[in-house]
């Protein structure tokens, strides 16, 4: 069967190379695609934004499967509009996808089907948000309601400062539209956790849980990323806590979904923060995590096509993935300058040494190919992402192959999985 991926990214690239790997499949398209893409897939140029023009590629390249990385086109409604013509698209409805698309909706959302989630005020003005900030400790979380591409919530440490962000946001200035409303929320400490489930409406199917580090810098310091790193593990989780989370958080989401007339279709991202006081919310995604699918697909070891179409065929059973005892690790390598502004067309150097040492895949997030050599073309440029039996070792593997790679500019974080390997 042909299948088309649309996205650019490096989760996208790790959709690409385990699609490759099903019996099922004899091609694969990627729109837009990336430098490293090009090399597993066939890339066609695409624009995000345009479902006009998503769907023109699809009547071209009458894929049997398409398959959504990024949540814009999502939320636009790919999915409705795809379906709507007869072809086959995996993924949540525009209706669904608004656990992502709006955090006062997703927000509301736990609150009515009694999911735990952090206390919260919803603003829609200046005069709103000093009414509320007074009912908070510091520091407080304020949150952009719409798609901010990791760049939405700002953690601060006094009142003025949460005014004075709350502000810009509703302003327009710092995000236009997706600012235009603000969730207020309380910050929440312990470990975060990315739990994955793919689910036909009605049925669930958990992934392996993995861990983001979304800071910039070492030590989770400086501003949010899209993330710089990730890892997933056998005990990452325990059997009890992923019956746990199925039960309070995954089900009761998919549940809720289908009473309210939107059912939820696709990958559901629930990205958790593990407290004191247990699990909590703290978003919703609609889609595949980045860079969590690196090390989530490196330990798959089931058909990924096979556990896809059972959602769109209403028959998601939870064994449809076999994992990998392994651990893995995904390592980003990104751009200097990134989360702020940056340079590209940098010439990266050694990826064939780095792609030699034992147990590595170099996914490519934002590259360029041109006469065989490869450029950086993004913020975040390498997902470097390496699995073995012990974590301490796919983590070594992982820095090996990093330390090979260069490019002008480069930055990523020394201490990914560091916190798991202390414990
Ligand atoms: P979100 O887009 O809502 O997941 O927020 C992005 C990141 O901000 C999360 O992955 C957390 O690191 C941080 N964050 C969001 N909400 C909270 C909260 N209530 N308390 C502490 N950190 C948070
Ligand atoms: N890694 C966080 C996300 O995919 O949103």
């Amino acid at each position: 069967m042909k299948i088309l991926v649309i996205g650019s990214g490096g989760r996208e690239h790790a959709l690409v190379w385990k699609l490759r790997q099903s019996s099922r499949v004899s091609k694969v398209y990627c729109a837009p695609g990336n430098g490293g893409i090009a090399d597993d897939a066939e890339c066609l140029p695409a624009d995000m934004k345009n479902l006009e023009s998503l769907l023109a590629l699809a009547h071209q390249v009458q894929p049997d499967l398409t398959i959504v990385g990024p949540e814009l086109p999502l939320t636009l409604g790919v999915v409705d509009e795809f379906t709507r013509r007869g072809l086959r698209i995996f993924g949540p409805t525009k209706a669904a996808a608004r656990l992502e698309s709006s955090k006062s909706f997703a927000k509301e959302f736990l609150q009515r089907h009694r999911i735990p989630t952090a206390h919260y005020a919803i603003c829609n003005s200046l005069d709103e948000i000093h009414h509320a900030l007074p009912h908070f400790h510091m520091p407080v979380v304020v949150k952009a309601d719409g798609l901010a591409a990791g760049k939405g919530v700002v953690i601060c440490k006094s009142k003025d400062e949460a005014s004075s962000v709350a502000s810009e946001m509703l302003s327009g200035k710092m995000l236009g539209e997706a600012g235009s409303r603000v969730v207020l929320e309380e910050c929440l400490q312990g470990d975060e956790l990315s739990f994955l489930v793919v689910s036909d409406g009605e049925r669930i199917a958990p992934l392996v849980a993995a861990q983001d580090h979304k800071r910039i810098g070492d030590g989770d310091t400086g501003p949010n990323t899209g993330g710089m790193g990730a890892y997933s593990t056998q005990t990452i989780v325990d059997d009890q806590m992923t019956n746990w989370l199925v039960q309070h958080v995954a089900r009761p989401v998919v549940e809720g979904m289908k009473a309210e007339g939107a059912e939820y279709k696709g990958v559901l991202y629930c990205g958790l923060m593990m407290t004191a006081r247990g699990p909590m919310v703290l978003e919703f995604n609609c889609r595949f995590g980045d860079p969590e699918t690196q090390p989530i697909l490196m330990r798959l070891e089931s058909d990924l096509v096979e556990a896809l179409e059972a959602s769109i065929d209403g028959r998601v059973s939870d064994g449809d993935f076999r994992w990998s005892a392994d651990a893995s690790v995904c390592v980003v390598m990104s751009s200097g300058g990134y989360p702020g502004a940056f340079e590209v067309g940098k010439k990266v150097m050694g990826l064939e040494e780095a792609a030699k040492v034992e147990g590595v895949k170099v996914f490519h997030a934002g590259t360029n190919r041109r006469d065989g050599a490869y450029y950086t073309a993004g913020g975040r440029v390498l997902g470097v992402t390496a699995r073995s039996a012990e974590l301490a070792t796919a983590v070594h593997r992982a820095y090996e192959a990093a330390s090979k790679i260069g490019f002008e500019g480069a930055h990523y974080r020394k201490d990914i999985a560091a916190r798991a390997l202390k414990k």
